[in-house]
Formats: structure tokens, C-alpha cells, sequence
């Protein structure tokens, strides 16, 4: 079974990580799903680039809910996503990683839930703690091991994107005590807590935000920053599949929905 997935962001499309790769597909009521999937440290794992394999699916248009569903279908039960973002927060810098555990919800047009009435009915899951806290340690081990420095905590604005944002949008968030801002951790985060599965997120600042950035952002700068960096997110990767010890991450993501029966595929 394969129990661990990497969700691939901006600059991570690649599962290069793993060996005896095969190409995959399943269905979901949301439409059907392509991954692949290998091995690494004895262990199967599914690779999905959240924006396709050439950065052909823009934020706002992911497919979260089949994507999610479909690594629920496979078995997976632990997710560690890659995001590229842009900085507000001075002391995290580009080429630096975050282990964010917070997230500000600035999305617009996004379904964010599998419950939305009708025979599913209607759930309010609990996202105080958003990301999973055993894989965001199991992370922040992984990067002492490598002795790549990572920030263990953050605040990750989510936008609707596509576009970058406004200096006085960031100035605002800012004030609201966000880190970081990217546009694709909402709903993935909420859709994987959702389905009852541990999920964690690297961010990699790529560019400091508009306005703090003494020039306009492109998106060439994001890919250059996150392709200079990829060995290192790489090696953070597969260390934290190693570290990873099935079926015993001693969290309750694995009972976010106890109070509504547990989720049902
Ligand atoms: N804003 C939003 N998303 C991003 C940024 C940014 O500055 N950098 C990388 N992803």
C-alpha cells in the first residue's frame, strides 16, 4: 500500500527522488487523477505536482478535492506538500524553508470541503491546529539531520492568485501576523484534514512579497530561486520519508471527523 504522498509546488514537478517510477491513474467523483508512483527507503510513494507536470494549472483552477480524494483512495495517510512563497516576514528569507502551522484564508472561489449538504451532509472540522504536528516535526528533524537551518513555524497567507499581490494587501496581512503568502495551501490543507490524513507543508520563500521586494516580482524569479534550492528540498524530502514511521504518528488527524462517524470515500 502506499502510504506516504508528496504533493509537488511550483518548482518541484519532478519525482526524480524516487526509484522503479510507473505512472498511475485513478478516478474520483471529482474527475480523474494522474500520478506517479516509486520507491524510496523501502517505502512506496505517490508523486502528484499539484499544477501538472509543466506548471499548466494555474492556483485558483487545482482540482484540490480530486487530488486529495484520489491519494485518500490509494491509502495514502501522509502528505508532505511543497509550496513556493513569497516573504513578509523579514528574518525568513529567500532560499530559507518553513514548516508553516498556520494558515490566514484569503481565497475567493475555491470549494474547500467535501461536505457541502446533499447525502455528504454538512461538516465544521476542527483546523486549530491545521498541519499535522508529528510530520512537521518528523520534518524539522530531517532538516537538524542535514543540518539545512528551517524555520519551524510560520504563518502562510493563502491568495487567490493568479496574480501577485498588492504592496497594500501585504502591508495588511502583515499586520494580521501572516509570514509568508502563496496561493495553494487552501484548501489542500483543509480537504486533507478533511479526509482524515496527515498533511504538512515545506514552504520555500522564493522572493521577498510586492513592496517589500525593492523590485516587481516575475514569476521567473519564484522558478530560479526554488531550482537553485531544489537539491536541498530534495534531500529534506527524502529524509522525511525516511524518518516516517507508518501507522504510528501519534496525532489525531486520523480522527478529524471521529465526531461525524470518520470520513467515507
Ligand atoms: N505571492 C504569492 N505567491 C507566491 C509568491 C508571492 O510573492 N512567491 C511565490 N509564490
Amino acid at each position: 500500500m502506499i502510504k506516504i504522498a508528496i504533493i509537488g509546488g511550483t518548482g518541484v514537478y519532478d519525482p526524480k527522488i524516487l526509484s522503479n517510477v510507473r505512472s498511475e491513474e485513478t478516478m474520483t467523483p471529482y474527475g480523474k487523477v494522474e500520478y506517479k508512483v516509486g520507491e524510496y527507503a523501502g517505502k512506496d510513494v505517490a508523486f502528484l505536482p499539484r499544477h501538472g507536470s509543466n506548471h499548466s494549472i494555474a492556483p485558483h483552477l487545482i482540482n484540490y478535492r480530486a487530488n486529495i480524494w484520489a491519494m485518500k483512495k490509494i491509502g495514502v495517510e501522509n502528505i508532505i506538500a511543497t509550496t513556493a512563497v513569497g516573504s513578509l516576514n523579514i528574518e525568513m528569507k529567500p532560499g530559507d524553508f518553513v514548516i508553516v502551522d498556520q494558515f490566514l484564508d484569503f481565497t475567493k472561489s475555491r470549494i474547500g470541503t467535501f461536505y457541502e449538504g446533499g447525502e455528504r451532509g454538512v461538516v465544521h472540522v476542527d483546523v486549530t491546529e491545521p498541519y499535522c504536528p508529528i510530520l512537521r516535526s518528523i520534518i524539522s528533524d530531517a532538516g537538524k539531520a542535514l543540518d539545512i537551518s528551517i524555520h519551524k513555524n510560520g504563518v502562510y497567507v493563502c491568495t487567490e492568485g493568479p496574480r501577485f499581490e498588492t504592496p497594500a494587501e501585504i502591508n495588511m496581512f502583515a499586520k494580521l501576523g501572516g509570514d509568508l503568502v502563496g496561493m495553494t495551501n487552501v484548501p489542500e490543507a483543509v480537504l486533507a484534514r478533511e479526509a482524515e490524513m496527515c498533511y504538512s507543508t515545506v514552504s520555500m520563500v522564493t522572493n521577498y512579497a510586492a513592496g517589500i521586494s525593492p523590485q516587481p516580482l516575475t514569476h521567473a524569479e519564484v522558478v530560479e530561486t526554488m531550482s537553485a534550492n531544489s537539491e536541498n528540498i530534495k534531500r529534506l524530502i527524502m529524509k522525511s520519508i525516511e524518518l516516517i514511521e507508518i501507522g504510528k504518528n501519534a496525532c489525531k488527524c486520523k480522527m478529524a471527523l471521529a465526531e461525524y462517524g470518520g470520513f467515507k470515500l
